[in-house]
């Protein structure tokens, strides 16, 4: 256990956007998901005390703890991730047996509650941070499913695997494909030639978006067995044909059908997207401006169209959100955009052409937005960027 010498470690983990693919990952789809330039660092030290001293700097909060009681602590807020990781990477067992205790400091950059996955970044950070630590061999989709399960055990979130394998295996440039199914993971490359992608932040989080969450992947998981009952041999959502559809959809209550709509045009819409990056590559590659254009134009086109199913479909987007990509979408230099993550509030993902000021050529609806909500948006310029990664270690 050579790694349990090491007397510190920084660990960097990103959040992530999401392209297209969303609420797929807990309905059996394709998420196209990648880690993007703002992170949760951490160090971690090793103290001969065998407790866990835990600060969260950006709140100014400390923890101490002895892992013998952690499972019965009382918990809230951050340090309910804190506890899922530790109790389910087994670190009550371990650590009191080597004598060793830590000290785990971490601050970040990722706005909290934007939807950009800061928990997940936290989770997953966390638990590679102590895979690291303690030598524990644990490979990253095990650090992933280790994140999930935090979020299902001890925040209540039923999450699917999505932020967790983008935070995890993100790479510069790249998005993933992520089969929700096979756990089949690829990268592509995201070339953005005279066009970049932004965020920008509603700055509303509407309390209902856990339940709200967790009702429509019960609702799903409802109906798919339903649809099992009339297609027995039916393994997952994407083996649903047109005409299963076409006979599933008016046995399901209308709201359970407008659900399941959504996804499964969201899955053709991401089966669209996947060719026209793979176009938009080799456009880019011979110089093909009009080409070029176009494909962005159609990628735009998919993200508002996935923006309005998941408003009048899988109602998972609100007043404040729908406001401002409704009047985006009408500006010169957007090609598309739409709400992004779990909903209820966060970021909309925004395509834009390169030379778009986010500054003076969304003066106007900011201002509209802030009469008639009275928030302030904020933009994110983003990056695309790799996963989880060791900074230092001694
Ligand atoms: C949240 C969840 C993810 C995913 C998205 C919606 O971010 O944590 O698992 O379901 O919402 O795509």
């Amino acid at each position: 256990m050579e790694s349990v010498t090491k007397k510190h470690l920084q660990v960097k983990a990103p959040g992530r956007i999401n392209l297209l693919g969303e609420h797929l990952d807990y309905n059996h789809g394709i998420v196209l998901p990648a880690a993007i330039d703002k992170y949760i660092t951490f160090d971690f030290y090793r103290s001969e005390d065998p407790a866990i001293c835990i600060e969260a700097l950006d709140v100014n909060e400390r923890w101490e703890f002895q892992l013998s009681t952690l499972k019965d602590l009382k918990t809230s807020t951050w340090k309910n991730y804190v506890k899922g990781v530790f109790l389910l990477m087994g670190i009550d067992q371990l650590a009191p047996a080597l004598k060793i205790g830590l000290h785990i400091k971490f601050s970040s950059t990722i706005p909290i509650g934007a939807g950009l996955s800061s928990s997940a970044a936290l989770c997953c950070g966390l638990a590679f941070g102590l895979n690291e630590f303690f030598g524990l061999g644990k490979s990253k989709m095990d650090l992933a499913l280790i994140a999930q399960q935090t979020e299902h055990q001890f925040a209540g979130v039923k999450c699917g695997l999505m932020d967790q394998v983008a935070s995890l295996f993100g790479k510069e440039q790249q998005l993933l494909a992520f089969n929700c199914v096979t756990q089949e993971l690829q990268h592509f490359s995201f070339p953005l030639k005279g066009a970049k992608l932004f965020l920008l932040d509603s700055r509303v989080k509407h309390n209902l978006a856990e339940s709200a969450y967790n009702k429509r992947r019960a609702q799903l998981e409802a109906a798919f067995e339903q649809a099992q009952q009339l297609f027995p041999t039916l393994s997952n959502w994407s083996a649903l044909s047109t005409e299963m559809r076409a006979q599933l959809l008016p046995i399901l209550d209308t709201e359970t059908a407008a659900r399941l709509s959504y996804v499964l045009d969201e899955m053709q819409r991401v089966n669209e997207v996947q060719k026209l990056c793979h176009h938009l590559d080799l456009d880019i590659h011979n110089d093909d401006n009009d080409h070029i254009e176009q494909a962005l134009k159609n990628i735009g086109s998919l993200l508002s169209q996935t923006h309005t199913g998941l408003k009048d479909l899988y109602e998972v987007s609100c007043a404040e959100l729908d406001f401002l990509q409704s009047n985006l979408i009408k500006l010169p230099g957007i090609f598309g955009a739409r709400m992004m993550g779990g909903g209820f509030g966060g970021c909309l993902l925004v395509l834009a052409t390169e030379n778009f000021d986010t500054t003076q050529d969304l003066a106007e609806l900011t201002a509209q937005y802030f009469q008639k909500f009275d928030i302030h948006t904020l933009c994110y310029s983003i990056q695309l960027a790799d996963g989880v990664h060791l900074t230092t270690h001694d």
